[in-house]
């Protein structure tokens, strides 16, 4: 959203400044890494986060396009992406903007990988084939989502950086989670965007996507309480849900009632 361009000339001054003071967290400049001599993105995520990697490398020395991302989630993303290296996975990009992304996944996942990548803006046509395969259209459009998994034979992995919408992001999950294969995972990233009015979400709001998460909790638990499931698309095929600050992981497996045992001798 552009605040200023929109709302500066339809509001006094003085209720400009209230309301710039209210959603003052509404944005990602403040986070934005400072350079100087000292630092690096390399360096800082080595640092902060105990981590090196390929990926760490491939993001950090990119000379190719632009490539977005948060430092604390190059270790996330190697954390569960490294075990579909070098195989013949699918992986799906929701958000492709500059390709950078792309591009970086191309050479973490290797050339066997299918990778393609959505987006809503017909600018990204273009990056088609330079990375991966290109699609234009809307994450909220399941007929669209479906010809994409269809030309991809499936889906293993999905990452969703598309609008960050609240509207949007448990949508696309409910659809396309049905689609991911047994032991393929289902990223959201950029969820702070949960806690912002203008995507739709805000401090334990309605639209909030950790309440949805919640009830995904509360089906997984099923087998211990009486309510019914409230998002069986998920639940009933979820084996696990990774939180992390802004960044969800969603494990997908066949669901078996828990059971228990006892196992060893007992000392009297
Ligand atoms: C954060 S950018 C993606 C950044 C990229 N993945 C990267 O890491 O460099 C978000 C992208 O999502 C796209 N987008 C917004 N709404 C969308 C929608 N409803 N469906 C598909 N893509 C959408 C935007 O056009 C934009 O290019």
């Amino acid at each position: 959203m552009n605040f200023k361009a929109i709302a500066k000339p339809l509001m006094p001054d003085v209720l400009f400044k209230w309301y710039r003071k209210k959603y003052a967290h509404e944005g990602i400049k403040q986070f934005r890494f400072n350079f100087d001599a000292t630092s690096d993105v390399k360096r800082d995520i080595q640092e902060k986060y105990g981590h090196d990697s390929e990926l760490l490398e491939l993001f950090a020395n990119n000379e190719g396009v632009v490539v977005h991302k948060w430092h604390h989630y190059i270790p996330l993303y190697d954390r569960y992406f490294s075990s579909f290296r070098g195989r013949k996975i699918r992986f799906l990009e929701i958000g492709v903007s500059k390709g950078g992304s792309l591009q970086m996944w191309r050479k973490y996942f290797g050339d066997d990988a299918i990778i393609f990548g959505i987006d809503i803006d017909p600018e990204c046509e273009k990056l088609n084939g330079l990375a991966g395969q290109v699609r234009i259209g809307s994450q909220t459009d399941n007929v669209f989502l479906e010809s994409v998994v269809k030309e991809m034979g499936g889906v293993d992995i999905v990452l969703d950086d598309g609008s960050h919408h609240m509207e949007h992001i448990p949508a696309t999950l409910k659809y396309l989670f049905h689609h991911l294969s047994y032991g393929g995972i289902y990223v959201i990233e950029d969820l702070h965007t949960a806690y912002w009015k203008s995507f739709g979400g805000g401090y334990r709001s309605k639209g909030n996507f950790f309440g949805f998460l919640m009830d995904v909790i509360d089906d997984m638990h099923h087998w211990y309480h009486t309510n019914k499931l409230k998002q069986a698309a998920i639940s009933n095929e979820c084996s696990g849900i990774h939180i992390y600050e802004s960044i969800v992981v969603l494990e997908k497996n066949k669901i078996f009632k828990p059971v228990h045992s006892q196992v060893g001798r007992i000392i009297r």
